[in-house]
């Protein structure tokens, strides 16, 4: 059965794990579903794992509206995370709320995920506001990037930890019912998981109420980068080139098809005989 926010607050009170994966595609999210994950975010990571870009600036609403759509056709009874892509929430707090409505409405997605603590409170609150549910995601923000200076852990100092505690707090203040903490150390995550109310997630921080991993990474598709805190799970991207390499080598030397793989004919040898001879 599809879980519910209670379940989410239930689980942080009851110390039960949350485990989740992103997944961009209908087969992914159906084996996610089967193999009982808790929640499953349609990352704008789909942007450099499915898409092929540097990072996720490029992504627009409608690649992810599309793929949330696929996800949630192989996830029926799976809580979804629509990721807002950048662009459509910085210009105000209208068109944050636009966005997300469009996530629910055109994709039933359960809830959205938005980058950002201080800067964003109002976006989040907004969206709360109107009736959507709305995850935070602080930390190592991959929109923001370029501000940061790259993919880098965030908190290491004290001074960039405080901030990190301020963009925490304003998120949970603003009406997020949960927050992703990206990429900062495990005594900083084991701090918040402790001082917020509400469900901390964590990708490359350490324990939390829950863990996520992009699977194009835990399966070893995604092959740019391995950021440090991924772990493999299965080599996938070897899997695959083996398949397609054999398949190459069979349909060269003619091993591929053989009879096995073939719709035979219904009528005999001399009508197709007939029908042949007409057309010469
Ligand atoms: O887009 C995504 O998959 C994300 C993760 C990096 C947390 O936001």
């Amino acid at each position: 059965m599809k879980k519910s926010v209670n379940d989410f607050y239930k689980m942080k009170r009851e110390k039960q794990q949350v485990a989740w994966i992103t997944a961009y595609d209908y087969p992914t999210a159906s084996f996610a579903e089967q193999a009982g994950m808790d929640m499953i975010l349609v990352g704008d990571s789909l942007g450099m794992v499915v898409l092929g870009y540097k990072g996720t600036i490029p992504v627009t609403m409608e690649d992810c509206i599309s793929h949330c759509q696929a996800v949630r056709r192989g996830a029926p009874n799976t809580w979804v995370i629509g990721d807002l892509p950048f662009g459509s929430y910085q210009l105000s707090d209208q068109q944050a709320v636009e966005s997300a409505v469009r996530f629910l409405k055109e994709a039933d997605v359960d809830c959205i995920k938005l980058e950002g603590g201080v800067r964003v409170r109002s976006r989040i609150k907004a969206i709360a506001e109107a009736g959507i549910l709305v995850m935070g995601h602080i930390g190592l923000t991959p929109q923001s990037s370029g501000v940061l200076g790259g993919f880098k852990a965030q908190g290491r100092d004290v001074g960039s930890a405080r901030g990190v505690i301020e963009d925490a707090l304003a998120v949970e203040e603003a009406g997020a019912f949960s927050i992703l903490v990206e990429a900062v150390p495990p005594n900083l995550t084991k701090f918040l998981t402790e001082k917020l109310s509400i469900p901390v997630y964590s990708i490359g921080a350490g324990p939390a109420d829950g863990q996520l991993i992009i699977s194009g990474d835990m399966l070893g598709k995604f092959q740019a980068f391995t950021p440090k805190f991924v772990k493999k799970y299965a080599n996938v991207a070897e899997v695959e080139t083996n398949a397609f390499r054999e398949y190459v080598r069979e349909v060269r030397e003619g091993l591929f098809p053989t009879a096995d793989h073939v719709y035979n004919a219904l009528d005999s040898d001399e009508d197709f005989a007939k029908l042949f001879q007409e057309y010469k």
